[in-house]
């Protein structure tokens, strides 16, 4: 029987750093959580470099890439400058997204069919370098037909209406379910490696974690949250657990 890889867990140390920026010093250090994150069971660590720097700053960045184990993921906008800090650094990975600098977080997905004379370009400078590339988009057939057209090995499903359905009501909540499990199946099926992330907390992380192609999560503002009342490691080693069973019952009852 064919061993399916573990799903992995990359953990977004963005508002340990939004914390520390509040009053301008060096504490809470996002390096010092991405070592906890290290030790209670992460995959990778996640970081977006926003053009606004509001959180992570380029120090951050050169010191996860320098002093922590895991990969780094580097999230960052498409644009030529954001390329050139990402060919600087080196990082294991990079993942487009959009951004606005209005936005209070990444909302919605990158639009992709809609940009590939932008991104098709960018894609291919981050991937020539090793680095590999993953876009930032809604679960939605159109946008992975044109991931896979300008070249990314990678798409990370965007789940932050799904985790809002799951506030508003059990239908929605469904419907948004079904519509990422398509979507994880119809990308694996073109040959795109699937990761799936926003808005993931302990009460909707089960039902991705079961969508067997899907590879990583990218989780952040509910551990870090969560990490007041509990501690970092903790509330990441909680998280791990119900990732991990979850994928286990799919995986035996797709073994069945
Ligand atoms: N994945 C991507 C591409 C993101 O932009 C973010 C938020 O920065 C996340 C995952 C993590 O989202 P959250 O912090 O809501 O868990």
């Amino acid at each position: 029987m064919r061993v399916r890889p573990a799903l992995r867990l990359g953990v977004n140390i963005d508002h340990v750093a939004t914390i520390r920026n509040a009053r301008g010093g060096t504490h809470p250090d996002p390096v010092r959580s991405a070592e906890i994150a290290v030790l209670a069971g992460a995959d990778g660590i996640t970081a977006h470099l926003r053009e606004d720097r509001r959180h992570i700053s380029d120090r951050d960045i050169e010191r996860l890439s320098r002093e922590i184990p895991l990969p780094l993921n580097l999230e960052m906008a498409a644009t030529p400058d954001m390329a050139a800090v990402a060919l600087k650094h080196r990082p294991h990975a990079a993942c487009l997204v959009p951004e606005r600098r209005e936005e209070r977080t990444t909302e919605g997905g990158l639009d992709v069919a809609g940009g590939k004379a932008n991104i098709g370009p960018i894609v291919a400078k981050l991937r020539d370098a090793g680095i590999r590339v993953s876009l930032f988009i809604e679960p939605d057939r159109r946008q992975l037909e044109a991931a896979k057209e300008v070249g990314a090995p990678v798409v990370e499903l965007h789940t932050g209406t799904y985790c809002e359905a799951f506030l508003r009501d059990p239908a929605a909540f469904e419907h948004e379910r079904q519509r990422l499990a398509v979507a994880a199946d119809e990308g694996s099926a073109m040959g795109l490696e699937i990761h799936a992330g926003h808005g993931l907390a302990y009460d909707t992380v089960g039902p991705v974690a079961r969508m067997r192609p899907i590879a990583e999560l990218n989780i952040g503002h509910f551990l870090i949250g969560e990490a007041i009342f509990v501690g970092l490691d903790e509330s990441i080693r909680t998280m791990r657990r119900l990732m991990d069973a979850a994928r286990a019952e799919a995986d035996a009852a797709g073994a069945r």
